[in-house]
């Protein structure tokens, strides 16, 4: 029987105790298990969070295992090793399919039948290790994806056209990383065409302006990696956006990575486009019109994961 409010986070790293804290604040669930191969630092982390309840919302919040998670809406998976400086995260695919095969089958043999969202990078790749190994039904397993690369992009061209990043429509859509494009032909500002809202402002040198914010994007984890040594709290906002969508059932259209099924000729490999989201994981994927050259742009990025995917032994 699923308890519609519980949780379960399996890694207690920055991004999974950045995560259990934002979750926390969030109200979505009565009920959060915590899990590290340290588990000392699960525990520290429980009781460190567990502390500050009077000041939120009152939930469960312990240290657990495996024995714990049969029962829970949704687990999330951010256990692996994190980028250091100069590496990408496609670099960390061997040494975390490794550790995805000592996680993934336990969270099988629990029994568990919720929803499974997978942080932990390459996240494409290991979204469809995850989707694998688990026997879950395909649509129940998300990755993060590119729902992270989208909010950057919102908040970087809510602030070149100054307006609220959430009134910014565009998607950074591919592989969570160096090959991720955005589909600038689709981008909107409050459903007006972006090009026709910057010109209305008196911004005119759009090639210029998207060429640099695109960048920007691509290299925010790399930038702030430099400066504090890892990412954390954006991605744990993102994580909290996802379980929101999941369990209020919201219906809400993320750029998750998930199994494609020939949307854009693609099929057998996980990659971020515009999802319908939510109780039951993957509702549907839009497939939003690209144009020849952000089509091209998603069959490399489809080919770059291919090609890890076919090196990997899951
Ligand atoms: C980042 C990590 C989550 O983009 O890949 O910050």
């Amino acid at each position: 029987m699923v308890n519609e409010k519980k949780v379960a986070i399996v890694g207690c790293g920055f991004v999974g105790s950045s995560s259990a804290f934002a979750l926390m604040q969030s109200g979505l669930f009565s009920e959060m298990v915590l899990i590290d191969v340290d588990k000392n630092r699960a525990e520290g982390e429980a009781l460190d969070i567990a502390h500050g309840m009077t000041f939120a919302e009152p939930m469960k919040i312990y240290a657990g295992d495996y024995s714990d998670v049969a029962d829970a809406a949704m687990i999330v998976v951010t256990a692996g090793a994190a980028q250091k400086p100069g590496e990408t995260r496609l670099d960390l695919v061997n040494k975390n399919v490794n550790i995805f095969k000592s996680i993934i089958p336990e969270i099988k043999k629990s029994g568990f039948d919720g929803i499974l969202l997978i942080v932990s990078n390459p996240v494409d790749v290991l979204t469809y290790a995850a989707i694998k190994m688990s026997g879950l039904p395909e649509g129940h397993v998300i990755g993060s994806g590119t729902v992270l690369d989208t909010g950057r992009l919102q908040q970087m061209l809510g602030a070149h056209v100054e307006v609220d990043p959430r009134d910014v429509q565009a998607y950074v859509m591919g592989e969570h990383g160096d090959s991720e494009f955005v589909a600038w032909s689709s981008a909107q500002v409050a459903g007006v065409p972006l090009n026709t809202f910057c010109e209305l402002h008196g911004h005119l040198e759009h090639e210029a302006a998207e060429k640099r914010i695109a960048e920007d994007v691509k290299n925010s984890a790399y930038t702030i990696i430099e400066k504090k040594h890892a990412t954390y709290y954006g991605v744990a906002m993102a994580v909290k956006r996802i379980c929101t969508a999941v369990m209020r059932d919201e219906q809400t259209v993320l750029p998750v990575s998930s199994l494609m099924v020939g949307e854009y000729g693609l099929s057998d490999l996980a990659i971020s486009m515009p999802t319908v989201v939510g109780r039951d994981g993957v509702v549907c994927r839009v497939p939003v019109p690209l144009n020849d050259d952000e089509q091209h742009e998603l069959t490399a990025s489809a080919k770059a994961l291919k090609d890890i995917i076919d090196s990997v032994d899951f």
